[in-house]
């Protein structure tokens, strides 16, 4: 079993060090947590590596990770998809990206930081789950026709909801086009563990282990092909800590070794239960689109009752709106753990409730006013919902469902996003909007 980081933190530890450097607690103890954290709790020694540099053990971790996942080069963040997605953005050099409608906010404000120009990429509307599709690559081609100055594509694979898109086809068209294909896979780190090709031809992809893997809160995995290691290393410390955390590149560097012995039959169990209790309750299922074989999402009369109803059995999911309640299930839930959750469902009389089709559509893409950048970093304010009409949108009013920006910063709030969000009866007063210059 090969673990070049956590063997060298452990061998470190095990040489009695006099720690005269950080961390503060030199090794012995932090209050309240398991004794043996704080020693491998280090800072960056010849022995223990430095993330930023090649040729340590760090990197020899990172690349055991590469050779697993099929990629050229890989880092370790400690600041989450958020890092990767602004080093993605970041090692892109065109200053317009086409990018996915549906996307999480990390993407905004990497737009802003960098002075990126979207041209944005719309998704289909399945009427009947009330989520949206997976992109088009035909679409992809379409606009990259229209918009040749793109060249790099940013999209989101799987959704929160689990919609998966065709990534090798759409890098395919992206390559053709002389694109890069950024792939935000924040929710799909299980994937390649389920054999589903989900990243075949991506340029970059950053994937959060610590949303579907055993691995701890803010951890990360940034892949690259065709990109070197220091390409990434460089591009990735601008939005980094110059102190990540030892304890959280060591459990991804142990993590590797266990996922190759019990990953992929950890999560092909736990994909089969998800397929079975697709089957016994109202759920988004692979007849509407293909989707993430783990994610259970539940399509409900009241996402908000039923997630009330489990969390009242002490079971917790991952969010809810109006019409859905998505679960998170990996390889680290037990059958006793599956058992209980199919126990609190069944406590809900849902079996067999029939799916309420979807009045919705994907909303209206309203007027682009200013820049993300403009729109992030310009003096800004709160109105009351009623006094929005012709403003500026400082943030982006994202209501779920349907999850997709009714106004993205710097789009004009007009009557039809109005009336969009209160045909979704979206109910936050107050909206963040750019300040009038007087
Ligand atoms: C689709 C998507 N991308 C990116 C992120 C950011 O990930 P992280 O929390 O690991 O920074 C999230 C977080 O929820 C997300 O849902």
């Amino acid at each position: 079993m090969s673990t070049p980081l956590w063997s060298a933190l452990v061998r470190f530890a095990a040489s009695d060090p006099l720690r005269m450097a950080m961390p503060g607690h030199k090794g012995r103890e932090i209050p309240g947590f398991p004794r043996g954290l704080a020693e491998l709790d280090a800072t960056e020694h010849p022995p223990t590596g430095n993330l930023y540099e090649g040729g340590n053990v760090i990197e020899e971790a990172e690349l055991e990770w590469a050779k697993f996942w099929g990629a050229d080069s890989c880092l370790f963040l400690t600041g989450g998809s958020t890092q990767g997605i602004h080093t993605m953005l970041m090692l892109s050099d065109s200053e317009t990206i086409l990018v996915d409608r549906v996307s999480h906010r990390s993407i905004h404000t990497g737009f802003a930081l960098l002075g990126k120009e979207p041209v944005w990429l719309p998704r289909p509307w399945l009427s009947g789950p009330g989520v949206t599709g997976p992109i088009v690559p035909g679409q992809v081609e379409e606009l990259l026709q229209i918009h040749p100055e793109c060249k790099a594509v940013c999209i989101t694979s799987p959704t929160y909801y689990g919609v998966l898109s065709n990534v090798q086809a759409i890098s395919a068209v992206c390559h053709r086009y002389g694109a890069k294909l950024l792939v935000d896979g924040a929710h799909g780190a299980h994937l390649f563990l389920l054999g589903e090709n989900a990243y075949m031809g991506a340029d970059l992809v950053t994937v959060s282990t610590h949303k579907t893997l055993a691995a701890p809160g803010q951890s990360a995995l940034l892949f690259g092909q065709g990109i070197s290691m220091d390409a990434l290393r460089n591009a990735s410390q601008i939005f980094a800590t110059s102190s990540p955390s030892y304890p959280m590149m060591a459990a991804l560097d142990l993590l590797r070794p266990w996922l190759e012995q019990e990953g992929k039959s950890a999560y092909r169990r736990t994909a089969e239960a998800v397929q079975t209790l697709r089957s016994c309750y109202p759920s988004l299922t692979e007849q509407d689109a293909p989707l993430d074989p783990t994610r259970l999402t539940l399509c409900v009369k009241d996402g908000y009752q039923v997630e009330q109803g489990l969390q009242r059995q002490n079971i917790w999911p991952e969010m809810a709106d109006s019409g859905h309640v998505v679960l998170i299930l990996t390889g680290s839930d037990r059958a006793e753990d599956i058992a209980r959750l199919e126990e609190g469902l069944s406590a809900l009389h849902l079996q067999g409730e029939k799916r309420i089709a979807s009045s919705l559509s994907v909303p209206p893409m309203p007027c682009q006013r200013c820049t993300p950048r403009d729109a992030l970093f310009s003096p800004r304010e709160s109105v009351h919902l009623a006094d929005a009409l012709g403003r500026i949108a400082a943030q982006q009013l994202a209501p779920y469902p349907p999850g997709v920006p009714v106004a993205a910063p710097g789009e004009v709030i007009d009557e039809k996003v109005l009336a969009y969000l209160a045909q979704v009866g979206y109910n936050k007063s107050d909206i963040i909007v750019l300040k009038e210059r007087k």
